[in-house]
C-alpha cells in the first residue's frame, strides 16, 4: 500500500526506536533497565481513579463528551481555577480554555490552526522530537534554533536569520525544559513576547513539566507574562503532575482566536475527551495538589542519587532546576551515541542520545527520573561497575 508522502519525511519517533531496542535485548533474556523514558511509574492517586469508576457508571457520560471539541464547561472552568491559584494566571474559561488529549495533540493542532504550507517554524534544538513532526505534517519548515548550556539552554532571538525571521509564523518553546531540564525566566518572557510581537510569530509555549521544579525554583507559566496572551497559547497537561500519562488529558490556554481555530480543528478530527476522564481531571486539579509535593520529594531523591552516582565516576556538572530529566554531558570526549551504546553493552541500561533531540544534543544523554527506586539502585550500581 502506498502511504503518504508527508510520512516520509518525519524522522523515527525515538522511543520507539528505542522500545523496540528494549525488546529485543529482553528477547534475548537480558535484565534491561531503561531510563529513557519520562513515565512516571507511581500510580494515579486513588481519588482520581475513584471518580473516574463513578462517573463511568452514570449513562450520562456514556454518549458524546459535553461541549464535545472544547472540553466539558466544569473542565474548563477547573483549569482557569488552577491557573490562576498555581500561576496567578487569569483565563477565561470560554473563550480561553480548551481540553485537550494530552499537551501532545495540541503541538499537532497548532500547527494545523497556525501554519500554511511552506511557512517556517521555529523550535528550539535539542527539542521535543514531537514538534519537528507536527511541523512537517501540516506542510511547514522546520527551523532549529540552537539552546546552548552558556545560555542557560534559552534561545537568543538576535541570532536567528533576518531572512528566517520574516518567513516564521510560529514557535514552539517548552520550559522547563524535555530535553536540558532549563527553566525559563519572567525577562526571557518578556524578551519572547516581544519577539513574537514584532514579527507576527505565534508562539506555542508547551509547558507539561510545569510543575515539576527543584532547588526552589519558581512554577511559571508564559501567560503571565505582560501581553503574552497576545501572542500565543500555553499547552499544559495533567500527565506529569498526577502521574497521568494514559489518561490523555491536558489543555490549551491564552490567545482566544488560536484556542478557538484549535478548537475548530478539533472539531474536525476527534469529539473531546471521555466526560468520566474530565471528572477524574476536574478532581486532579482541585485535590491532588499533595500528589505533586510527594513526587517531586521522590524525583528530589532520585536526582541526588544520580548525581552523586556521576560526580562518583568523574561526571560532575550542575544541573538545572526543572523536570524529571538529567541531561547528563558524556564523559571523556565520548560521543552521545557512544555513550549510550557502552551504558548499554556494559551495564544493560538505556538512556536517550542528546542527538536524538537535536544536532546540539551532540555532547549528552538524557537520564529519566520516572522508575522505581530499586531500579534506579541497581541501573546507578552496575554504571559504576562499568566505569
Ligand atoms: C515537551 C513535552 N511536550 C509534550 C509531551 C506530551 O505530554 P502529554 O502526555 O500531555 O501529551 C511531553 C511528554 O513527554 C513532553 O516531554
Amino acid at each position: 500500500m502506498q502511504t503518504a508522502d508527508r510520512l516520509t519525511k518525519i524522522p523515527p519517533y525515538l522511543f520507539m526506536e528505542l522500545r523496540k531496542k528494549i525488546a529485543r535485548a529482553r528477547a534475548d533474556g537480558v535484565d534491561v533497565i531503561s531510563l529513557a523514558i519520562g513515565d512516571p511509574v507511581e500510580p494515579t492517586p486513588d481519588s482520581i481513579i475513584d471518580e473516574l469508576c463513578r462517573t463511568a457508571r452514570d449513562p450520562e457520560n456514556h454518549r458524546y463528551p459535553t461541549d464535545e471539541e472544547k472540553g466539558m464547561f466544569a473542565f474548563r472552568e477547573e483549569v482557569a481555577r488552577w491557573y490562576r491559584t498555581r500561576y496567578g494566571v487569569t483565563l477565561d474559561p470560554v473563550t480561553e480554555v480548551l481540553g485537550l488529549i494530552g499537551s501532545k495533540e495540541g503541538c499537532h493542532h497548532f500547527v494545523m490552526a497556525r501554519i500554511n504550507p511552506g511557512d517556517v517554524v521555529l523550535m528550539t534544538d535539542p527539542g521535543y522530537p514531537a514538534y519537528r513532526a507536527s511541523i512537517l505534517m501540516g506542510g511547514g519548515i522546520p527551523y532549529n534554533v540552537p539552546i546552548r548550556p552558556e545560555n542557560a539552554y534559552l534561545p537568543v532571538f538576535e541570532e536567528i536569520p533576518a531572512k528566517i525571521v520574516k518567513k516564521a509564523r510560529g514557535l514552539f518553546l517548552n520550559y522547563p525544559n524535555n530535553p536540558t531540564g532549563a527553566c525559563a525566566t519572567r525577562a526571557f518572557f518578556d524578551r519572547l513576547v516581544a519577539f513574537a510581537k514584532e514579527n507576527d510569530i505565534a508562539v506555542c509555549y508547551d509547558n507539561p513539566y510545569s510543575e515539576v521544579v527543584f532547588d526552589g525554583q519558581e512554577r511559571l507559566s508564559f501567560l503571565s507574562a505582560g501581553g503574552a496572551k497576545e501572542v500565543g497559547v500555553e499547552l499544559n497537561s495533567l500527565s506529569k503532575p498526577y502521574n497521568m500519562t494514559g489518561w490523555r488529558i491536558g489543555m490549551a490556554v491564552g490567545n482566544p482566536e488560536l484556542v478557538a481555530a484549535i478548537s475548530k480543528v478539533k472539531e474536525n478530527t476527534d469529539s473531546g475527551i471521555f466526560n468520566a476522564v474530565q471528572f477524574a481531571g476536574i478532581r486532579a486539579l482541585r485535590g491532588e495538589t499533595g500528589n505533586i509535593d510527594k513526587m517531586l520529594a521522590i524525583y528530589a531523591r532520585r536526582r541526588e542519587k544520580v548525581l552523586a552516582t556521576l560526580a562518583g565516576v568523574g561526571i560532575d556538572f550542575n544541573p538545572p532546576k526543572g523536570t524529571f530529566y538529567l541531561w547528563v554531558p558524556t564523559p571523556r570526549g565520548m560521543g552521545s551515541l557512544e555513550f549510550t551504546n557502552f551504558l548499554f553493552e556494559k551495564a544493560a541500561v538505556v538512556v536517550a542520545a542528546g542527538t536524538a533531540y537535536g544536532q546540539y544534543g551532540e555532547g549528552f544523554i538524557r537520564i529519566s527520573l520516572t522508575v522505581s527506586d530499586a531500579r534506579l539502585e541497581e541501573a546507578l550500581a552496575r554504571i559504576e561497575k562499568a566505569f
